[in-house]
């Protein structure tokens, strides 16, 4: 009797285990393409839920004589739940996501590509960036401007180490070189992360860059830098300890195919005048010896400048209240329209096409079509394509299309 007892309660205990491992277990499959064989899945499952390494090897013996890996046989366990309902598929070899266990991430599958929405100016597709750029014509985006996921930090949308990211931004440099027009431009928003565990920078920044330049052969065209006054900075390092400061900071590289891009700063709408408006009484010759026009020293009229200041985007904006009223979740990781709003005037002219291939919720489309240009936008998570069609729902070229979609991809066949 007691025994039963005991039997009942570790299955229970058992089953909770698996169902916190399932999920997990899905987004493992999904990293790696898909499918995978067991021993490319156990470690990585492990790291993504936090077990730590005396827990992984924890092993057992059975009435047999062998001995088994108790975590194993937890994922095993936790593969064979979802063999029942459906969510992988392949034999005990391979295992492989259902377009089921897909829709229940909310991200697509690799290779597939889906049209969610449509305005006279531009379209969204649900799709991952690598795969959405074969359904682009080469050489016909003018600004390709993007904010990837930042390598280290976990996000519901994935998590990379450093050298994976690095190597997955190279290959889509690669791709994104080719739809680019000649004298267009590839901008990329990144922000400083520290080595795991360590107040140290990671370079990640400077190896992209040169790795851009060396190994893609893209020029380095030049370099904006976000204030964010609002910005928190780290919470270890910063808030808690106290030993970094706040870096309110971010990058915005902007590489491009050819040594000169069709950049223009005439088209920067500078900021607001100063109240007064009046020049600024300097000596245009400097210390330096350079005689500067006496305009660029005009209040609110200078040239423009290669810093963006601008608070993080706020909770309380159009697309924010409209999510919140329909019921989906906001994206998490906006950037505030004055970063694309910089890039598109620079890079761009009225009419021309701008990309944004990890869009989330198509800020870069919103901000492309306020200016007059074209917009595509791509993004692998179906419930951010989704948040991002009521930035243009109010209007009337606006079309959605059907629940998933016109799959003009390999996802249904
Ligand atoms: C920092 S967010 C971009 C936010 C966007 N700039 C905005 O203002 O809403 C990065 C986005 O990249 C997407 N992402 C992750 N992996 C991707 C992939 N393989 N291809 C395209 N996008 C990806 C994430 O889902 C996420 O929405």
């Amino acid at each position: 009797m007691f025994r039963a007892a005991r039997r009942i309660g570790k299955e229970r205990t058992d089953v909770s285990i698996q169902k916190s491992i399932q999920l997990p277990l899905f987004e493992v499959l999904e990293e790696v393409g898909g499918r995978a064989r067991p021993s490319e899945v156990y470690e990585r499952v492990a790291d993504a839920i936090g077990i730590g390494e005396k827990s992984r090897q924890e092993t057992r013996t059975c009435g047999d004589g062998q001995s088994y890996r108790v975590f194993d046989q937890q994922v095993r366990w936790a593969r064979q739940t979802a063999v029942a309902e459906g969510l992988i598929a392949g034999d005990r070899g391979i295992w492989e996501l259902t377009d089921s266990a897909y829709l229940k991430l909310g991200k697509i599958r690799r290779g597939a590509v889906v049209l969610i929405y449509t305005t006279g100016d531009g379209f969204a597709l649900w799709a991952h960036a690598e795969d959405a750029a074969s359904y682009i014509d080469d050489g016909s985006v003018q600004l390709l401007m993007t904010s990837p996921p930042y390598p280290v930090v976990n996000r519901e949308y994935g998590r990379f180490t450093v050298e994976e990211w690095l190597r997955w931004m190279r290959h889509c440099m690669g791709i994104w070189k080719s739809l680019v027009a000649s004298g267009g431009t590839i901008a990329v928003n990144l922000m400083d992360v520290f080595v795991q565990g360590t107040p140290m920078l990671s370079p990640y920044v400077e190896r992209f860059t040169l790795s851009s330049i060396d190994d893609v052969g893209l020029h380095f065209a030049g370099r904006m830098m976000w204030y964010s006054p609002t910005k928190l900075g780290n919470i270890e390092w910063t808030a808690k300890r106290k030993v970094h400061p706040r870096n309110k900071l971010e990058h915005v590289l902007l590489f491009s195919k050819a040594p000169r891009p069709s950049w223009d700063i005439t088209r920067i709408e500078m900021p607001v005048k100063s109240s007064s408006g009046r020049k600024v009484k300097r000596d245009t010759i400097r210390p330096s010896g350079m005689d500067i026009c006496e305009s660029a020293f005009v209040s609110g009229q200078g040239l423009p400048s290669n810093l963006i200041i601008a608070g993080g985007a706020s909770g309380n904006d159009t697309y924010s209240r409209r999510a919140r009223d329909v019921g989906i979740g906001r994206h998490p990781a906006r950037f505030p329209e004055a970063i694309p709003r910089r890039i598109i005037q620079l890079a761009t002219a009225p009419g021309d096409i701008c990309y944004d291939p990890m869009a989330g919720s198509n800020t870069t489309g919103k901000v492309a079509s306020e200016l007059g240009r074209r917009f595509i936008a791509s993004e692998p998570m179906l419930e951010y394509v989704r948040a991002s069609s009521l930035r243009f729902s109010h209007r009337s070229d606006f079309r959605l299309k059907e629940e998933i979609g016109d799959v003009v991809g390999s996802q249904a066949q």
